[in-house]
């Protein structure tokens, strides 16, 4: 294999979905009906769907005949105890708790341990975890390490924890922190990797503080593709091997299948501590379901058992991380300015650095990805100002950065599909200097970006 440079993937497709060929003009009357919101759209008028990386994978032949193994039993059902050892044979946690995706894990676990006064770090909190920590009426502090917040540079564990940071928070309010985070991969920072190393060091300084420490795994099988191809000393390990070290470096985890689960729905709640699975367990039921099923089908568990067996493939995940680095690299060698190096799941455009005539305030990430959908029909999402610039106080300020996410679905497209990805985004970004920033019309209270109505400003 490692003679040829062209990295294959690693499947024949079994099934096809159509996609449908818009006009300019039909996409733009699309967006002026969302109000200019790309989660308005109707998917039936997106080309290349870059929106999220999340739920929208192609499932497997040996997924779909898990499906038909389905046994829908409210409790006790036999695919809950497939999903609960696929799980545990990657993550030995005592207690598992299954959801319907990840937010229902963060929002059963917040209600039980957040809370006002209280404060929860994570290297960054993505959008759902920071808005379930806030909604406790606790705060969601970031604090990755100062290389990722700096798009340009290259440092091949972006998505470390600050420890210095983390030490000096626990030193000042040890008693209003009820928990650490670290998300794997750092899906807000630009998909990047946490090292073991870096978990270490966390959990020393957690042990020393007597505080639990809890991942956000929902791409942890990326992260430990990154650690066995980046940490030295790891070249060797079997993925499942390193995910376990990354388990057993933790006291619980929250989980969306959507991701390295290889499924279009799922999720779970995991911990060792008897004490808060119990009141876990009971917050489950009361909006989740029973806890052999926690708001899934029988069939939704099947579908994530063998997922998670493929998920920890290395030929998968050679393709996978190869494949979304083919975008990057062919970008940056455009000119388009990137975050480097290249996630696992998706590429990151720096809006702020292509457009420097927008202000942060005018959202140059929604013009960068309103403009990819209007000539291209490519949906991607923006992750800066107006995902995070809005504070529960109802101040507004520019986020750490404005960027463009173009999230790749697992095993979804093909390389020709990103060749044109390439070609349309290296078009607008020659154009960049015609780009006009947006103002807000309308916006909820709170996670504004995915119902917020914009206008263009002129
Ligand atoms: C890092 C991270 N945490 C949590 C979530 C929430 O998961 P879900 O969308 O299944 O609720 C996501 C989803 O994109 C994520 O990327």
């Amino acid at each position: 294999m490692e003679r040829w440079r062209t990295i294959i993937e690693p499947f024949r497709i079994h099934s096809v979905e159509p996609i449908r060929i818009t006009t300019r003009e039909e996409r733009v009357r699309a967006l002026e009906a969302a109000g200019w919101n790309l989660f308005g759209i109707h998917a039936d008028d997106v080309l290349i769907d870059l929106l999220t990386d999340s739920g929208t994978g192609a499932m497997s032949r040996d997924q779909w005949a898990a499906i038909q193994h389905g046994d829908e039993s409210y409790a006790g059902s036999p695919s809950w105890y497939r999903f609960l050892d696929a799980v545990q044979e990657l993550f030995p946690f005592h207690h598992v708790i299954p959801t319907h995706q990840g937010r229902a894990a963060e929002r059963i676990l917040f209600s039980v341990i957040g809370g006002t006064g209280k404060v929860i770090p994570n290297n960054t909190h993505f959008d759902t975890t920071r808005a379930n920590v806030e909604f406790s009426g606790a705060e969601a502090l970031d604090l990755v390490i100062a290389e990722g917040h700096e798009p340009a540079t290259v440092h091949p564990f972006k998505g470390n924890m600050d420890v210095d940071a983390l030490e000096h928070l626990l030193a000042e309010r040890a008693d209003d922190v009820p928990v650490v985070f670290v998300t794997v991969t750092n899906n807000s920072g630009g998909g990047q990797p946490v090292s073991l190393r870096n978990l270490k060091a966390v959990r020393a300084v957690c042990d020393r503080f007597g505080k639990p420490l809890f991942l956000d795994a929902c791409r942890f099988a990326e992260n430990a593709w990154f650690i066995k191809t980046r940490e030295e000393g790891q070249a060797d390990r079997p993925i499942p091997d390193i995910v376990r070290e990354m388990a057993s470096l933790a006291d619980g985890m929250t989980m969306s299948a959507k991701k390295d689960g290889l499924a279009n729905i799922g999720g779970w709640l995991a911990m060792n501590d008897d004490a808060l699975a119990e009141r876990c367990r009971t917050l489950e039921i009361l909006t989740e379901g029973f806890p052999t099923y926690g708001g899934l089908a029988g069939r939704d568990l099947e579908a994530i058992a063998q997922g998670l067996r493929e998920v920890v493939d290395e030929d998968y995940l050679h393709y996978r991380i190869v494949s979304t680095a083919y975008l990057g690299s062919a970008l940056d060698a455009a000119g388009v300015p990137v975050v480097k190096p290249f996630g696992g799941h998706a590429v990151y455009l720096d809006a702020r650095a292509l457009l420097p005539h927008i202000p942060p305030l005018d959202y140059p990430g929604q013009a960068l990805a309103i403009a990819l959908y209007v000539e291209g029909g490519i949906r991607g999402c923006e992750i800066g100002t107006v995902m995070f610039g809005r504070h529960p106080d109802g101040s507004e300020s520019p986020a750490a950065m404005d960027l463009v996410r173009l999230a790749i679905p697992r095993r979804t497209y093909t390389q020709s599909h990103v060749d044109y990805v390439i070609e349309v985004v290296a078009a607008v970004a020659e154009q960049a200097a015609d780009l006009r920033g947006f103002r807000i019309v309308a916006e909820p209270s709170q996670l504004r970006h995915f119902t917020a109505r914009f206008e263009p400003l002129t």
